[in-house]
C-alpha cells in the first residue's frame, strides 16, 4: 500500500506504535513524571481530557517504565463494569478464580493485595479507563479500596481515567464528594498546538524508517486546522492523506490534498 510507495519500513499512524516511538511534548513528559510520583506515594490519582488526547496512551507509557518485580499494575476498562465484575476483573488479573458473591470477592482481593504489598513486596497500582461511563456504584467501589486500616493509610496507587465529561458531568456534583475529596492530583492532556502537531507528524514519520519531508508546512497547517490537534485525527487524517498522496503517485502532500481528504474521505461528525 502506501508504506512501501513513500519506502517505509513501518506504518506511521498505526494504533499500535511502541511507547519508545511515541511523541513526547513537554507536557506529556511532565504528566508521565507527576504520574509516576504519585502511583509511587499510593496517590488517587485523576486523568482527564478529550477523546483522542492520549490518556491511555499515557497510562500504556507509565506501565512501560515500571519493573514487574516492583510493581503490579492492574488495568480495567469496560464502559459496561458493574460493581461485581470490578473485583472478577481485578481477581482475574491476578490469576485468582472469583468468590461469586460481591463481599467474598471483595475480601478475596483485599487479602491477595495484602500479599503482594506485605510478602512480596510490590506496589499495586489499579486503573480504571473509560471511567466517564462508568456509573456512580463502579467508582464507589473504586475508591473503597483506598479504605485501609479505618482510612489511614493509602494502600495502593489508583488512576481513573476519563473524558473530560468526568469532571464536568460526574464527580464536580455532591454526590460524588467522597469520592472527590480523597483525589490527590488531576491530571489534565491537553490538545497539540501547531509546533507540536508537526512534531508529532515528523517523530511518526521517522517511527516509519522512510521519507520524512512528505508534509509540506502548509499541509500540516491543514493538517492541524482540521484535527484540533488531537493524535487520533491526526493520525486519521494523516493515514488517509497519504493512501490518497499514494494513489496519485504524489510524493509530496500539500494543503489541497489534505483538504480533499478532510472533506471527501472522513466520517462527518467525527470530529473533522
Ligand atoms: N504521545 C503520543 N505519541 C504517539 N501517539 C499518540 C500519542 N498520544 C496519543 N497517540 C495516539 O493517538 C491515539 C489516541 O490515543 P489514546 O487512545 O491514548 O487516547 P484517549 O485519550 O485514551 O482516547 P479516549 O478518550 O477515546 O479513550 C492512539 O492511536 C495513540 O497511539
Ligand atoms: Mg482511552
Amino acid at each position: 500500500m502506501y508504506e512501501a510507495f513513500f519506502e517505509m519500513t513501518n506504518t506511521p499512524f498505526a494504533k499500535n506504535i511502541p511507547v519508545t516511538s511515541l511523541y513526547i511534548p513537554s507536557f506529556f513528559d511532565e504528566a508521565q513524571g507527576r504520574l509516576l510520583y504519585g502511583v509511587d506515594h499510593n496517590q488517587f490519582i485523576v486523568v482527564t481530557g478529550d477523546p483522542g488526547c492520549g490518556k491511555s496512551t499515557l497510562i500504556r507509557a507509565l506501565k512501560s517504565t515500571l519493573s514487574g518485580e516492583d510493581y503490579i499494575l492492574l488495568y480495567l476498562a469496560d464502559s459496561k463494569l458493574t460493581p461485581r465484575w470490578f473485583y472478577s476483573g481485578l481477581l482475574n488479573q491476578l490469576g485468582l478464580q472469583p468468590r461469586f458473591y460481591r463481599g467474598d470477592a471483595k475480601n478475596q482481593l483485599q487479602r491477595e493485595l495484602e500479599i503482594i504489598r506485605g510478602v512480596q513486596h510490590k506496589k499495586v497500582i489499579c486503573v480504571l479507563d473509560e471511567a466517564h461511563l462508568l456509573d456512580r456504584d463502579t467508582l464507589e467501589e473504586f475508591r473503597f479500596m483506598l479504605n485501609y486500616k479505618y482510612d489511614s493509610e493509602s494502600p495502593m496507587g489508583l488512576i481513573l481515567v476519563g473524558q473530560t465529561e468526568l469532571w464536568d458531568q460526574k464527580l464536580r456534583y455532591q454526590n460524588y464528594a467522597a469520592i472527590r475529596q480523597r483525589i490527590d492530583m488531576n491530571i489534565v492532556l491537553r490538545h497539540l498546538d501547531r509546533a507540536e502537531t508537526g512534531r508529532y507528524i515528523d517523530s511518526h514519520l521517522t517511527y516509519a524508517d522512510g521519507k520524512r519531508d512528505i508534509f509540506t508546512d502548509r499541509a500540516i497547517d491543514e493538517v492541524f486546522k482540521s484535527t484540533n490537534g488531537i493524535p487520533r485525527m491526526i493520525n486519521r487524517v494523516c493515514e488517509k492523506t497519504l493512501m490518497y498522496a499514494s494513489q496519485q503517485q504524489k510524493r509530496l502532500v500539500d494543503e489541497h490534498m489534505v483538504q480533499y481528504v478532510t472533506e471527501h474521505e472522513m466520517l462527518k461528525g467525527g470530529g473533522v
